[in-house]
């Protein structure tokens, strides 16, 4: 039996064109360096991928989770791509890097990420979600599905190793503290925190009859660390699959059904999560609509045999149809509510500015 740890860093260290995708030059400088680490044994295996502007290092290893080495690595790899970024005047150069220094851990300091450690099965279906012009809380409905709804998932109601569920560990993103409930039997109380994504995400998920880590995602919220508006939280995912988890299928389900995210144009506006394959993925219509990309890997000793790109496939396509329908759709709403964002979890404003001109102008309304 081996422990393999899969980490998954990401950041948009720099836009091409604008906030659209990744050059390939800053592809080429993440593949050299973790194929560096890979030949010094550090790291078993990496996939570098991107989603939209967010450049994705997917790493296999043995040093578990949190582990300084590993997130050095992102960091140092984000630093080399970002001189390139600089170099080509890419747009928002070096934006998710929010210090000069690194401390020994990335969390707090700009980039996202999920990690899980686990023994590695006879046979190790893995798959990662990458998504952009979003936040964490986009994976909530999705994870529902997938390990809470029978409807989504046959295997809760018919497989003897899924019928006991799931366990899921719920983080506040805004008193950060966190809290783990059972489905089904807490499925009440997990809806009332899942239905509000833009406070309450979902960090992990696990089996409940063996205790097994069946999902990871990152919570960072980039533009509440800065304190300020900094960059987006475009979120990923790590799920495990088959054989007690949810089935391939049961975990690609959910996405079909194109649900509405908050994040598209200026991160101030609610879009539909379009899924669709790597080379889909540079978001160009206002910015958006917000994508989902989902690669499959089987893990053979921590190898990554892979990426099956899973929503190129014309089974989405349907999805991607009714999602462009959606967008279509909120974009008449134009700048009003529900298509742009309540005051409150806008990242651009001018409302102290407008507010301040028309000082002297508000009177009060007489009872
Ligand atoms: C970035 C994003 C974009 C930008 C928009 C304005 O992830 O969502 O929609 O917010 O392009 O960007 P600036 O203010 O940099 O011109
Ligand atoms: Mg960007
Ligand atoms: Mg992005």
């Amino acid at each position: 039996m081996m422990k393999i740890t899969v980490s998954v860093i990401k950041a948009d260290i720099g836009g091409f064109v604008g906030h659209s995708s990744v050059h390939p030059r800053l592809l080429e400088t993440a593949d050299a360096k973790l194929e560096q680490a890979k030949l010094e044994g550090m790291l078993i295996d990496y996939h570098v991928t991107h989603v939209g502007d967010d450049l994705n290092l997917i790493m296999t290893h043995k040093l578990g989770v949190d582990a300084e080495e590993i997130h050095q690595l992102a960091w140092d790899t984000f630093l080399a791509c970002t001189e390139e970024a600089k170099k080509l005047k890419l747009y928002g150069a070096g934006q998710d890097l929010l210090s000069d220094a690194f401390s020994g851990n990335i969390k707090g300091m700009g980039p996202g990420f999920a990690e899980m450690e686990f023994e590695e099965r006879t046979s190790e279906p893995l798959l990662v979600f990458m998504a952009d012009k979003t936040e964490p809380g986009a994976w909530n409905y999705p994870l529902y599905k997938m390990f809470a709804d029978p409807f989504n998932t046959a295997g809760l109601v018919i497989d003897p190793k899924m019928h006991e569920g799931f366990i899921f560990e719920v983080h506040d993103l805004q008193e950060n503290s966190r809290v783990q409930l059972g489905a089904p039997e807490e499925l009440y109380d997990l809806l009332v925190f899942l239905g509000a994504p833009s406070r309450y995400a979902v960090k992990y998920v696990y089996h409940k009859q063996s205790g097994e880590i069946a999902a990871a995602s990152s919570t960072q919220k980039l533009n509440m660390l800065a304190g300020r508006y900094v960059g987006k939280d475009d979120p990923v995912l790590i799920v495990r699959a088959q054989n007690g988890m949810p089935a391939v299928g049961e975990v690609l389900e959910p996405f079909s059904n194109p649900h509405l995210v908050s994040g598209w144009m200026r991160g101030s506006h609610v879009g539909p999560l379009i899924p669709v394959s790597v080379n889909q993925s540079a978001p160009t219509r206002f910015d958006g609509p917000p994508r989902v990309v989902g690669l499959g890997f089987q893990l053979s000793s921590g190898e990554l045999v892979g990426p099956q790109d899973f929503f190129a496939d014309v089974a989405f396509e349907k999805a991607r149809q009714k999602a462009l329908d959606i967008a279509d759709y909120l974009r008449q709403l134009g700048p009003f509510e529900p298509h742009r964002l309540p005051l409150s979890d806008m990242e651009y404003t001018t409302m102290p500015q407008v507010m301040n001109k028309l000082k002297g102008r508000f009177t009060k309304i007489d009872k």
